[in-house]
């Protein structure tokens, strides 16, 4: 089956449960690092954000509850994570300005320039070509817009790395398929870490795609990057 296809499909599969598993699978502190991830973009006010892979929409919640002003469009090519992100703006954003738009974050259906900043969470695993979805953000970006990536990736230390490939490989299969509803995607989701470049390498593929001034910090025993780029 081809990568996107099954991709899609898993998540469909685990959309409803999604956002528990998550906060029970990393203890609540992916939200630390989103909040993170959300500070590096450095948002101005009014700005027109994009959040790629938006999923249910985390990224795209904390970026309005940091600065209502924000205008910010979530796209993402699995329905049922979308459908969870819109009944969860009706509960808690219904002032705020926001888009969901189901489609494919490596051929972006918006004009070049269109927006002063995106963001992607924990998704750059999962696309198909890394840099040709990195040049299609750059496109859409205006020049001089932020890029800001947040995955996981290997730990420097080689204690660390360990014990988080214990964590990532051992539990997140085990716990993620209780509570995620499904055994496969969550064996599936930590595999997806096996062929992604490490944190130098991602910072590579940033440059190769047109990106200026790229750096990266690391969180969570420096299994979590957070990379950041220019357009
Ligand atoms: C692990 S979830 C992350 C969701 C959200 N960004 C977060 O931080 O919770 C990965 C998301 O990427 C989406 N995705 C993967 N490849 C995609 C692509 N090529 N185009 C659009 N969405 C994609 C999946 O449908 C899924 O919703």
């Amino acid at each position: 089956m081809q990568k996107s296809v099954f991709v899609r499909e898993m998540f469909a599969e685990i959309a409803p449960r999604y956002d528990r598993a998550n906060r029970v699978l990393t203890a609540g502190v992916d939200e630390r690092w989103r909040g993170r991830a959300i500070r590096e973009l450095a948002a101005a006010p009014g700005s027109r954000i994009l959040d790629l892979c938006c999923g249910t929409g985390d990224l795209t919640f904390g970026l309005v509850r940091r600065d209502p002003t924000l205008q910010v469009t979530g796209i993402d090519f699995c329905a049922p994570m979308l459908d969870a992100a819109h009944a969860r703006a009706k509960k808690v954003a219904s002032g705020a300005d926001l888009r969901f738009v189901e489609g494919d974050v490596m051929a972006l259906p918006f004009e070049d320039a269109s927006f002063d900043g995106a963001i992607m969470g924990f998704s750059m695993r999962n696309v198909v070509d890394i840099v040709a979805t990195l040049r299609e953000a750059r496109r859409a970006l205006r020049p001089g817009a932020r890029l800001v990536n947040l995955d996981v990736t290997r730990a420097p230390n080689p204690l660390f790395r360990r014990a988080f490939e214990l964590y990532f490989y051992r539990i997140v299969p085990l716990v993620g398929g209780i509570v995620g509803g499904s055994k496969s995607a969550y064996r599936y989701l930590p595999s997806s870490l096996v062929n992604f470049p490490d944190a130098d390498g991602l910072s590579e593929r940033f440059g190769l795609a047109g990106f200026k001034d790229v750096r990266y910090l690391r969180m969570g025993v420096g299994a979590i990057a957070i990379h950041v780029g220019v357009a």
